[in-house]
This record gives structure tokens, sequence and C-alpha cells, in this order.
């Protein structure tokens, strides 16, 4: 059976895009209070969740984890302890494999062999809820070098974090990170609320890209797999770390129309109010988190790289929509409501950067696009066109 332990994608900020392996009490801090400043929260965000780089791999004749108490001074419950101090929830990560990224792919703390939690999942999700984690993330590094299965591995980890959650009484989250290998969309929704679906938009050491963005959007896309309470993962965002702010605007779309997590990767202290601005776009992040929990599919492509994307929102006859212009120009774009499942021209339309009612009673809706960027809208009030083809359940499939 199923259990929904969070009914929404989670929303919050993680340390690996701007940080990598270089994290320590006081960067985290720091972090935090940034958050806060930012109003994160009022938008909805509150998971500050630590990536890879908090453990080095060194064991105690237990067992046990041990941590550097130079980089985290009161152990790692004290991170914890402070991130509720602010009325968040505090994320940790481990790797599946014996031995973890920072073993594989050191990026500026190399961690020792041992590094990853194979033959101590119990022990180690049990100390993780004990220090106060209320997430976990578990990677795949040693996993993929160990030729694991990965469903089955999973699941062991899933069993774990669910009895640390019964040893403490504190709900452990579990969020999967195999890349999309082996296919999680068809085997862990139930093991934890969301599962990676490619490998990461960004290496440190590369050049972010646009493109690599729409990429890890475009392998996304198993709706499926997706219903409230479990979600496809892309990857965490890269607003604020290089993209044109279009760029930013559209990746949000593409994560919003898709339902899924929104952990923001920039670093806070240093954030511009634009960036602000576009990670707390309270509409977007209304579609994103919607209690329907699905997945937005693309329901027209009439010229190649003009695509329109519509997801089914809850109540009855609401959409959100995105205009993807793929192409190096500027284009006029139309979303039909016979596209979208609707029939209402009465349908109110709203463009949710905006923040305006935009277009005139019909049964589709025109507008500009720019070149390599998009347009998100909400159509709500028009009338559902079949119940029994188009009900808004995961077996709407798009295009
Ligand atoms: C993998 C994951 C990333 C990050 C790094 C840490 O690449 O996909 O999200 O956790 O490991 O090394």
């Amino acid at each position: 059976s199923r259990q929904i332990p969070v009914p929404e994608a989670p929303m919050g900020w993680a340390s690996w895009n701007a940080f990598a392996a270089k994290v320590d009490y006081n960067v985290i801090k720091k972090q935090v209070d940034a958050f806060v400043a930012a109003g994160l929260p009022a938008a909805g965000y509150d998971h500050i969740n630590i990536d890879e780089g908090w453990w080095q791999g060194t064991r105690d004749s237990a067992g046990n984890i041990t941590v550097d108490e130079a980089e985290w001074p009161g152990g790692m419950k004290a991170i914890a302890d402070y991130i509720h101090s602010k009325g968040l929830k505090a994320g940790i990560y481990t790797d599946a494999g014996k031995d973890g990224c920072g073993y594989y792919f050191p990026t500026g703390r190399p961690a020792a062999p041992g590094s990853g939690s194979e033959g101590h999942y119990e022990q180690d999700m049990t100390q993780f809820s004990q220090w106060g984690f209320d997430f976990v993330k578990v990677d795949w590094c040693g996993g993929d070098a160990e030729g694991l299965n990965a469903k089955t591995t999973y699941q062991a980890i899933s069993d774990a974090v669910a009895k640390a959650t019964a040893t403490t009484g504190r709900p452990l989250t579990l969020s999967l990170c195999n890349w999309g290998y082996q296919n999680p969309w068809n085997w862990a929704p139930g093991m934890g609320p969301m599962w990676r679906t490619n490998t990461d938009i960004f290496y440190h050491g590369q050049t972010l890209s646009y493109a690599s963005m729409l990429t890890n959007y475009d392998r996304n896309v198993h709706p499926t797999a997706q219903h409230t309470g479990y979600y496809n993962d892309p990857d965490m965002l890269m607003a604020g770390m290089g993209l044109t702010a279009a760029q930013d605007r559209t990746h949000m779309n593409l994560w919003a129309v898709s339902g899924a997590p929104l952990l923001a990767g920039n670093d806070l202290t240093t954030m511009t109010t634009e960036t602000a601005n576009i990670l707390k776009n309270t509409e977007v992040i209304a579609v994103d988190q919607d209690p329907r929990g699905l997945q937005g599919v693309k329901v027209a492509e009439d010229t190649t790289g003009l695509q329109v994307y519509g997801k089914v929102l809850s109540g009855s006859g609401n959409r959100a929509v995105v205009l993807l212009n793929r192409t190096n120009t500027t284009q006029n774009m139309t979303v039909r409501w016979s596209d979208l499942g609707l029939t209402n021209a009465a349908a109110t339309v709203r463009d949710l950067w905006s923040h305006s009612n935009v277009g005139t009673p019909g049964t589709s809706h025109t507008t500009s696009v720019p070149a390599n960027g998009s347009v998100m809208l909400t159509i709500t009030g028009g009338t559902e066109q079949s119940a029994s083809t188009y009900n808004g359940t995961a077996s709407f499939s798009g295009v």
C-alpha cells in the first residue's frame, strides 16, 4: 500500500548546485538565514537540504557515522536544530552504495571508501532521524559502480526509512536519486515521494546551459507515474546561477507545469531581487503545488519547436498551460481549448508572469512568445469536454 508522506512536491533549497561538497555548519547556517530573509518560506519553500560533503566516510567501531566536529560543531543534530528553529525542515544525503559520489567524483573534498550507506541502511536512516532530519536524498554513485539493482536496493532503503520513522516517531521522507537509470517511474512511486529522472543539469567545472535544463525537462515527462504525493524529479533548480532571467522563468514554468519538486540551488546570500522574485512567483508555484498532483504533458506541436503543454488542475475545467518556443525567432503561439479538453468560450485566461487576465472569450488564445522562451497561463472556468476521455487523471497522455 502507498503512503503519502508529503502530499505536494517538496520545495526548499539544496546545497549541491552552489557549494558542491564544500559545506559546513556556517555555510548552511548562512543559507538558512538568507532563505528566511528572502521571504522564501512565505512562498511555500520549507526544506533546507544538505547534499554531499557533510560526511567523508568515517564510522566508529559500532558502525555509526562520525562527523568532523570542527566543521559541524555539535554534530549534525545542531544544524538540524538550527533549521528547525526557523520553522523549516532539514534534509540530509547519502549514497546507496558502499562508496558515495564524493569518493568517485571528488569536488573539493574527497570522501574515503565507505562513504555510502550500503550495509548500514537501517542504522544510517535511524541515525538521520534521531539527529532530527526530516528528509534524506539517497544517491546512486556506489550503486552504479557496483551494478546494484536499483529497484531492490531502493526498496531496502525505503523499508529502512519506514523503520527509522517507526523508531523515532519523526517522519523521514526519501528522495531517490538514481538519475532515471532502470526507469524508476515504473517502480519508485510508493518508495518515496520523488525520484530523479535524469542525470544532473549541471556539473561543477562545466558551464550551465539552457539546453541541458530543457533536456532534463524532456526526460522527466512520465505522467502515468505521477499522482498526489509522488513526483517525477527533473533535478534541482538552476535559477540565479547563470541563465538569463527569461531562461530562469522558463525553467520555473516547465518545473511547475510538470508538478516537480522545487529545490532552489543558488547561493541565497548573493541572490538578486530579480531571482528572488522568479523563485517566489506564487501563481506559478500554485500550479506546481496543485493538490491534484498531476504532471503536465505536451498537447500540441503543430510546428516543430512550438510546443504547447497542458496540466490538468484541481477543480473542474481548470488547466495550466506553457507555450514553449524552442525556435530562434519570436513566434505567435496558440493554445486551443479542444487540445486541453475544454469547451467553454467564457473561460478566464491569465498570464502568470504579468499577473493579469488576458484575451477575449473564444476557444483558443494566441500570444507572442519570445525566441527560446515561454509564456505561462492558466485557463480556468472551462467546461470539461468529455469525462471519459479527458478526465484529469494520469491516463491523459497528450499527443
Ligand atoms: C549526483 C547527484 C547530484 C548531487 C551529486 C553529489 O551527481 O545527481 O544531485 O547530489 O551527486 O555528488
